[in-house]
């Protein structure tokens, strides 16, 4: 049989990680955070003191990155050039970062290959922006993820708060967040953008378990019966 490729994209903050992960446990497949990738170059690139938005420099390094994904306990793990960077890369400074490195088309391309390279043969949920428009263009379920920026912004500033990594006020989360989603969105390189054929799913009023939830029933709709995975 044809493996299943999930494909959930959405703009920062709507939970798409979140949800992409407890799929794909309920499900009993695999997770692949893409997200996480460009976060790791970008990590890079500033730990070496390089302008995010230097593409020329960006360039120069690109080459030599070593990226890989591996599975820990279940969970994934992602290393950047052999070193588990997983939590390293949580910051605001990397994630600003990623936003940056991710509007290079040459970054795009050599982590796209990545990702089509693992996903292939693979039952998958994959999240990110541009899953359902260019990495897995055939994945049979396609959920564009969101919900308003206020509500993206209270969650990231409870999960920074439980976390004792709050120097923000809410209003400065929302401007980042806007930030964020412009420059996803306004990009030239294969911006954030809704697939024809995704269903969007507005998480604002929904709780992780009632998105969850909301998934499995798009599945259904479409034939594919979770509990046969
Ligand atoms: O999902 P995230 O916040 O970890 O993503 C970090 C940045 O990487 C985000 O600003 C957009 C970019 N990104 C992308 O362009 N394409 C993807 N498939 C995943 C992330």
């Amino acid at each position: 049989m044809k493996p299943i490729q999930i494909a959930i994209d959405g703009p920062s903050g709507a939970g798409k990680s979140t949800m992409a992960k407890l799929l794909a446990k309920r499900l009993g497949i695999m997770y692949l955070d893409t997200g996480a990738m460009y976060r790791a170059l970008a990590l890079k690139a500033i730990r070496m003191n390089i302008d995010t938005r230097d593409r020329e420099r960006i360039l120069d390094i690109l080459p030599d990155v070593n990226i890989e994904i591996k599975y820990v306990d279940g969970t994934q793990r992602i290393f950047l050039d052999g070193e588990d960077v997983s939590d390293k890369i949580r910051t605001d400074e990397v994630s600003m970062g990623a936003s940056n490195v991710s509007a290079i088309p040459e970054v795009r391309q050599k982590l796209v290959a990545l990702q089509q390279k693992i996903a292939s043969n693979e039952n998958v949920v994959m999240d990110g922006r541009d899953i359902g428009t260019h990495v897995l263009p055939n994945a049979q379920v396609k959920i564009f993820l969101t919900a308003s920026v206020k509500e993206r912004a209270k969650r990231r500033y409870t999960e920074l708060k439980e976390k004792g990594l709050l120097t923000k006020t809410l209003e400065e989360l929302e401007k980042e967040i806007e930030i964020r989603d412009y420059n996803d969105s306004n990009r030239a390189a294969s911006p954030l953008k809704k697939a024809d054929d995704a269903e969007v799913l507005d998480t604002s009023n929904l709780s992780i378990e009632q998105t969850i939830e909301a998934i499995l029933k798009i599945m259904e709709a479409k034939g594919y019966n979770h509990a046969a995975l």
